[in-house]
């Protein structure tokens, strides 16, 4: 496969565990360099160190993506150090679901926060570089829940359904600056995900949905796919599910 990752520039929120993780580890690996954004600063820098270790150049900074002056420092933090930036993955997000009648407004409002305001925080972050640069990869995480309602899980899909829509809005929109757009939405994937479930009974739901998952080195490999076409090829959704899931 032609490796158009090494060298890039690559800014990823949520990297302190689960998809982001993974897809700094794959991304550095392949040559790129990646900048970490997520609050959890500690785990941050020590996935930091491990790579710049490993002969990698990574960069942690401390982002709560519900801040947009904090997401622009991100990726101002990226194009200081780095030049450039050439992928923004919008991959931050969190599933405190539950049925609506609960009524778990604050949950809602944290959903709505990180999954739908945070994306466009990174949008409202690089889209200006990129626009400059004439050239740019954002990269948005929205779920098979972006496709697929299920009960108790209504403002996780909505959150999710919003990233699609965004995304493709996006693409419509970023043509005129060669600017690529991809939206991915993984099926359950073994990661921190379910602990930002404040519903016991939710919790009991998920620990048995969660029983399939597979790798996050699957979200990943769907990255770097897209990533790895030749610039004139724009890679605009891709979904994936673990085979033996059947939503
Ligand atoms: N795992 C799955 O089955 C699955 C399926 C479909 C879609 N997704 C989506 O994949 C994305 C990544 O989730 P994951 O599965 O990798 O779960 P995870 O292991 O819990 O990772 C979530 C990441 O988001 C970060 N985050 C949460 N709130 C944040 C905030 N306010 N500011 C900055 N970062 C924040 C967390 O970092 P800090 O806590 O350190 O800030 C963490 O790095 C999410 O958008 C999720 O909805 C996951």
């Amino acid at each position: 496969m032609i490796n158009n990752i090494k060298g890039k520039v690559v800014v990823i929120t949520g990297a302190s565990s689960g998809l982001g993780e993974a897809t700094a580890r794959l991304l550095s690996a392949q040559g790129a360099s990646v900048v970490l954004g997520a609050r959890r600063i500690e785990r941050l820098r020590s996935l930091a160190d491990e790579l710049t270790g490993s002969g990698g150049k990574a960069l942690a900074v401390a982002t709560d993506v519900t801040h947009c002056d904090q997401v622009k420092k991100l990726v101002d933090a990226a194009v200081q150090t780095y030049g450039r930036i050439d992928v923004m993955i919008n991959n931050a997000g969190l599933m405190p679901s539950s049925p609506l009648e609960r009524l778990k407004i604050e949950d809602w409002d944290r959903m709505i926060d990180v999954n739908i305001k945070g994306v466009l925080y990174g949008i409202a972050a690089a889209l200006p570089y990129m626009k400059q640069q004439k050239a740019g990869h954002i990269i948005n995480v929205s779920s098979v829940a972006g496709h697929k309602v299920r009960a108790g899980g209504a403002v996780y899909a909505a959150t999710k359904h919003a990233v699609r829509a965004l995304s493709e809005g996006l693409r419509l929109e970023v043509k005129p600056y060669n600017i690529r757009t991809t939206v991915i939405s993984p099926g359950v994937v073994a990661t921190e995900l379910p602990n930002s479930l404040t519903e016991p009974d939710m919790a009991e739901i998920m620990r048995k949905v969660y029983e399939i998952a597979i790798p996050a080195e699957s979200f990943a490999r769907a990255v770097a796919f897209a990533m790895s076409q030749p610039e004139n090829v724009d890679v605009n959704e891709i979904l994936f599910r673990p085979t033996g899931q059947e939503m």
